[in-house]
């Protein structure tokens, strides 16, 4: 919400979300949607089915194809996992556009990012989240309604913390993997 709310993210948008298997990606294609956007998700060949199964319109196999060479453009791409070419992804954004990146940038995308943002209607964002409480009431409500769906990966408890955190570590869960507490 809060990086979709950034780039007021309109009906009939077309929208690209780099990293769609992720935790934010898949959370990125169904809000996408449900604001109207035409959604692209970008992954790999094992979540293309997943991906499409979350609303998306088109899907990209990263492992095959740059979505940056195919001479498309968008309203905005998102980059949920900080994989996405700078200098590809701003070449495949319309006049009037957003390119947000959940991922730290360094320096020197600091500057790059800015500079883009200064000298053409491409503007670049990044950050880090700030929750609302309308936020996540809007998020309760089309949770309850049907319209928004966690992907769990995997599930472990609190003592296999490790565990979890070493399979997230490698960097290919799809959607979210929970740590479930016992508690009276
Ligand atoms: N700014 C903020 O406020 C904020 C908040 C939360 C999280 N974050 C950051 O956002 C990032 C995403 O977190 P996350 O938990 O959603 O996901 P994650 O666990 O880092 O991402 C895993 C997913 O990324 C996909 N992936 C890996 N390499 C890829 C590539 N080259 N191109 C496209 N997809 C690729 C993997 O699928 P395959 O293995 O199949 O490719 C997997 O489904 C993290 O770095 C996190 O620290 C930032």
């Amino acid at each position: 919400m809060y990086f979709l709310r950034k780039a007021e993210i309109k009906n009939g948008q077309k929208v690209l979300i780099y990293g769609a298997s992720s935790a934010i990606g898949t959370i990125a294609v169904q809000l996408a949607k449900y604001f109207g956007a035409e959604v692209t998700g970008v992954c790999s060949s094992a979540n293309l089915d997943m991906v499409l199964s979350l609303g998306a319109d088109k899907v990209i196999d990263y492992t095959k194809v740059d979505f940056s060479k195919s001479g498309e453009t968008y309203d905005v791409i998102f980059d949920t996992v900080g994989k996405s070419s700078f200098s590809g992804s701003i070449k495949s954004l319309k006049k009037n556009s957003f390119y947000l990146k959940t991922v730290h940038m360094d320096l020197s995308s600091i500057f790059r990012g800015i500079w883009t943002s200064m000298t053409s209607g491409k503007k670049v964002k990044g950050g880090v989240t700030v929750e609302k409480s309308e936020d996540l009431n809007f998020l309760r409500e089309i949770i309850e309604a049907g319209k928004l769906k966690a992907v769990i990966d995997r599930t472990y408890t609190l003592e296999q913390i490790p565990e979890a955190h070493g399979y997230v570590e490698k960097g290919h869960k799809k959607g979210n993997v929970v740590i479930t507490v016992d508690h009276e």
